[in-house]
């Protein structure tokens, strides 16, 4: 830097250092994206349905579609009113104090629309209870639906057959998924004392996700496989073979004692091992921890697609093939190849919500009320990434 040498010189250097400052910006700048480009990355999410390929084309045992019409008798076509007769699905269900909404010109600028409904975001959630509740009644018109709350939230939900049951705890968004385990165990801590009211009736329990739909009666598990205390679905996935969101309990007094031993297990493991994960997996990670603990337990299993049992943790645990019991519509590249014809429960993971909305908007307003056309729209628009 011979050129900035004296006092004349430096005069002369002010702007040289100057343009290097700007280039500094410039470099960094370029360094980290601007928001513009961000927002370029991330995948679009759809206000609309986006219909591609049904996945599983051409396999005998599977799902097949021409448009939304689908070309398999699947099993629904016949109801029975009596499905669901001693199952109480139970689900856990906490709003958020919605961040404020911006209102433009009156009116809220976070409404999104589904068919001629338009809903804020305390609005979507509700939807999805809603439509959670009709599924069950379509398929399991006897099934009892128990919704566990925080007492403050003051659920606004009046239906039939359903109940709203507050536990006191922590429901914020960070520890919603250590607070649902808990809520299960207090839960099926009321049920002995319930079990005396019951004159030697059994009411098993299925506790879920609020976002499924339940599409076939569920209660021949308990009758098929009649050995099981609690019942888990497994995929072959190998960071995360179980899904915590569906667990079936034998409404046995020994089932719900072993069901709850169990639970308090992942409950433990959760809070030793996984607080730190991400606020979605802790519970799925300390599940996956308490069954591979087990030292006979073969975790090859999870590849193979026949529901299996085995002993963990003091209880007799069945596992159901994610395939027909916890069913997502395949983002992407799809790791289902489409979808069995004996589908029992679809979940609707993620940004795949308004899906949920759409698929009962169609099956209530089609006139056949067929469920394996809906299984067909789901099937070729699960593949997108929704809004709502
Ligand atoms: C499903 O429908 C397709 C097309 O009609 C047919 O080829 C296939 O055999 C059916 N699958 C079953 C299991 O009936
Ligand atoms: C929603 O819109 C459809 C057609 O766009 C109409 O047939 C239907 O009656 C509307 N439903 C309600 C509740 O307004």
């Amino acid at each position: 830097m011979r050129v900035c040498n004296g006092w004349h010189r430096f005069l002369l250097c002010i702007p040289l250092l100057l343009f290097f400052a700007h280039m500094l910006s410039v470099l960094e700048l370029h360094q980290n994206p601007s928001a513009q480009e961000l927002h370029r990355k991330q995948p679009k999410k759809f206000g609309h349905l986006v219909l591609g390929p049904a996945a599983g084309e051409g396999l005998h045992d599977r799902l097949q579609c021409q448009g939304v019409k689908a070309l398999n008798n699947t099993h629904f076509s016949s109801y029975n009113s009596n499905f669901g007769s001693h199952i109480a699905f139970v689900t856990v269900f906490a709003t958020f104090n919605p961040t404020v909404d911006r209102q433009v010109n009156g009116r809220s600028s976070d409404l999104l629309t589904v068919g001629n409904t338009s809903y804020n975001k305390l609005e979507r959630s509700m939807a999805i209870l809603n439509v959670f509740i009709n599924f069950i009644q379509v398929t399991m018109p006897q099934s009892n639906i128990i919704i566990l709350t925080d007492p403050a939230s003051g659920l606004p939900v009046h239906r039939d057959r359903v109940t709203l049951y507050p536990i006191q705890g922590e429901y914020s968004r960070e520890k919603l998924m250590l607070q649902r385990i808990r809520s299960y165990i207090a839960f099926l801590e009321t049920r002995p004392e319930e079990h005396s009211q019951w004159q030697g009736q059994v009411y098993h329990s299925i506790f879920t996700d609020s976002d499924i739909a339940v599409v076939d009666d569920l209660g021949q598990i308990f009758s098929y496989y009649p050995n099981f205390d609690v019942a888990l679905t497994f995929r072959n996935n190998k960071e995360q073979p179980l899904n915590s969101g569906f667990i079936a309990v034998r409404g046995t007094p020994d089932g719900i004692l072993r069901a709850k031993v169990f639970l308090e297990e992942v409950l433990k493991i959760y809070s030793s091992k996984y607080m730190k994960a991400s606020r979605m997996l802790g519970d799925q990670l300390a599940l996956v921890w308490v069954v591979k603990s087990h030292p006979s337990f073969d975790a090859k299993r999870f590849t193979r697609r026949q529901a299996f049992l085995d002993d963990v943790a003091g209880a007799s645990v069945l596992f159901l093939p994610c395939l027909m019991y916890n069913w997502t519509p395949p983002e992407g590249a799809g790791q289902f190849h489409g979808m069995p014809l004996d589908v029992k429960v679809v979940h609707f993971k993620g940004s795949r919500k308004r899906l949920m909305v759409e698929s009962w908007n169609f099956l209530s307003s089609s006139s056949s009320f067929d469920i394996s056309d809906m299984l067909c729209l789901i099937l070729k628009s699960g593949r997108t990434k929704y809004d709502f």
